[in-house]
């Protein structure tokens, strides 16, 4: 068995995305949501011994938490403080694992985009955008520019990508090879994360929002002659890794994909 805590949790897509896995691999797990209060994550890891569960995804407003409360911390996870995987190895040791931007990485490279040697610009400096400028340098970028609202997050952004993190100006957006919508904007709505006339012809566009699938901000991206990455690759991909962590086997996404977007449109999303 394998579950995610957090709070709220119901409308997670984790299940859907999971129980796809599982069956396409013909695994006998089930992964189920599970709600734990905040401040209770210590004693969510203490559950997984007590029940011998060793696969658990986290999300808010755990993975910080989560980083204390485990034995050792991947290299992502050490870096950003906070975990959206555990793993239980067999000893019992408990470990911390970060795959939300691998996961990003990921989802370039199925579409046959490459971060190395190029240049990003990255917009927001939140969870998700942090985890992005850690993943990116990694693998191997020769520039990320953070773009945010608020400068004391984009500083921080910009520390865990190391030698090749800056702080940009909305200009860069022009000048990147690759621009990332890491902000929350477009959400559920057509609200445009940064002006659309900074697009140019060759530059690959990823947002990380997916509802809707295809933002506003992508479709003016693609009319620009930019490359369109939808965001749902980066939710399918942090989770294919996180089932290559439990058991070892790397899923299909595409199956993964298919019930994330069942599961959107049974909701009316
Ligand atoms: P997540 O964990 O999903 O990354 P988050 O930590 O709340 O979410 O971060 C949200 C990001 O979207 C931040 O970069 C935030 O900017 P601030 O750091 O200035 O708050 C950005 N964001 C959210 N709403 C925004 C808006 N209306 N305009 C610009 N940036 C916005």
């Amino acid at each position: 068995m394998a579950a995610v805590i957090g709070n709220p949790v119901r409308h997670s897509l984790s299940p859907a995305l999971h129980n796809a896995a599982f069956e396409q691999l013909g695994l006998d797990w089930v992964y189920v949501a599970l709600e734990v209060a905040p401040g209770e994550t210590q004693r969510a890891v203490d559950a997984m011994r007590v029940l011998g569960l060793a696969a658990l995804s986290v999300t808010m407003p755990h993975k910080e938490a989560m980083a204390l409360a485990v034995d050792e911390l991947d290299p992502a996870a050490a870096a950003l403080r906070s975990v959206n995987t555990v793993v239980v190895r067999p000893d019992g040791t408990v470990v911390g694992h970060s795959t939300d931007g691998a996961g990003f990485v990921a989802s370039l490279g199925a579409q046959g985009v490459s971060v190395v040697g190029r240049s990003v610009c990255l917009l927001g400096a939140g969870g998700a955008a942090r985890a992005i400028a850690d993943a990116v340098a990694r693998a191997g970028a020769e520039r990320i520019w953070v773009v945010n609202r608020t400068r004391s997050s984009a500083e921080a952004a910009v520390a865990l990508a190391g030698d090749v993190g800056e702080i940009g100006e909305t200009t860069h957006i022009r000048e990147a090879d690759i621009v990332v919508n890491a902000t929350s904007v477009g959400m559920g709505g057509s609200d445009l994360p940064s002006d659309p006339a900074l697009f140019r012809a060759g530059q690959v566009v990823a947002d990380i929002v997916y509802h809707p699938r295809t933002t506003a901000w992508l479709v003016a991206a693609a009319a620009a002659g930019a490359t369109p990455v939808e965001g749902l690759g980066m939710l399918v991909h942090q989770a294919a890794l996180q089932q290559q962590l439990w058991h070892g086997q790397l899923p299909d996404v595409r199956g993964m994909a298919a019930a994330a977007e069942r599961e959107l449109a049974a909701r009316g999303q």
